[in-house]
């Protein structure tokens, strides 16, 4: 009697092939920062594809104010780049750093819209797929695992309660305690953002879905570090490498 063949697992990587991580979830799941400490420990770069959004935003808003449409966003895109620094990938302007410029409040406010734009999502998603060619990268956002990187070796989807991420979004930004009444406040706009970005912020049926609510950033990060490393060192024991 003929065994059935195995089927082949299209996320193990083949020799020699860059691997990617994506990690996508909701506004203020923990994606970015977590992903970019998951890329330090593997020794990957790291490409915040949000932050690309976020460029395309800042260049309009400063280029045409807060009225623009697609085509006014795509006349300026031509401006921007995605340049590599050590362990990241960083949205430039005319060889300018954006850091600041795309955390801006009224960049976050318009942010939403953009992202609806179709052919501000290519253009964004064209610039993270060169960015990763030929290496191995961490890429959080929405879509990633999805539409962007369908393929990827390991997909990871982060959740936590709006709550949670309302209390932690304020810590970092006031660097204290925030009151109850603070943290409402912040769950109210969070919800609101959350149904904004619904329609692309998908999760994959293949994604590992990691609730952070009760664990430590440093406990996300072992959990993902864990995982990848099963697929960096070659799969787990018994699924062969695709040839
Ligand atoms: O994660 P963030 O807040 O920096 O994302 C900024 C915006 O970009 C937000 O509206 C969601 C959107 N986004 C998206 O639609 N697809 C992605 N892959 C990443 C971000």
């Amino acid at each position: 009697m003929s065994m059935p063949t195995p089927p082949s697992s299209p996320r193990i990587r083949a020799a020699g092939a860059s691997l990617v991580v994506a990690i996508d979830g909701p506004a203020a799941s923990g994606k970015s920062s977590t992903a970019q400490w998951v890329a330090q420990r593997l020794g990957f770069r790291h490409i915040d594809s949000g932050a690309l959004y976020r460029a395309a935003t800042a260049v309009a808003l400063a280029r045409a104010g807060d009225t623009f449409d697609e085509t006014t966003v795509l006349s300026f895109v031509g401006e921007l780049s995605l340049e590599p620094s050590r362990h990241t990938f960083a949205p430039m302007w005319n060889g300018e750093s954006m850091e600041e410029l795309i955390r801006a409040p009224e960049v976050t406010r318009l942010v939403s819209r953009v992202a609806q734009m179709r052919g501000v999502r290519a253009w964004v998603d064209a610039n993270v797929r060169r960015a990763a060619e030929g290496r191995d990268v961490v890429v959080d956002g929405r879509d990633i695992g999805t539409v962007v990187f369908p393929d990827a070796h390991l997909k990871v989807f982060l959740i936590a309660d709006p709550w949670e991420r309302a209390r932690r979004r304020l810590t970092q930004r006031h660097g204290r305690a925030p009151t109850d009444a603070e943290i409402a406040e912040e769950t109210e706009r969070l919800v609101q953002r959350d149904a904004k970005d619904a329609t692309q912020t998908v999760q994959a049926k293949d994604a590992v879905l990691i609730d952070t609510t009760y664990l430590t950033q440093a406990e996300q990060v072992e959990r993902i570090v864990s995982l990848a490393r099963v697929f960096r060192d070659g799969g787990p024991e018994g699924l062969a490498p695709r040839s």
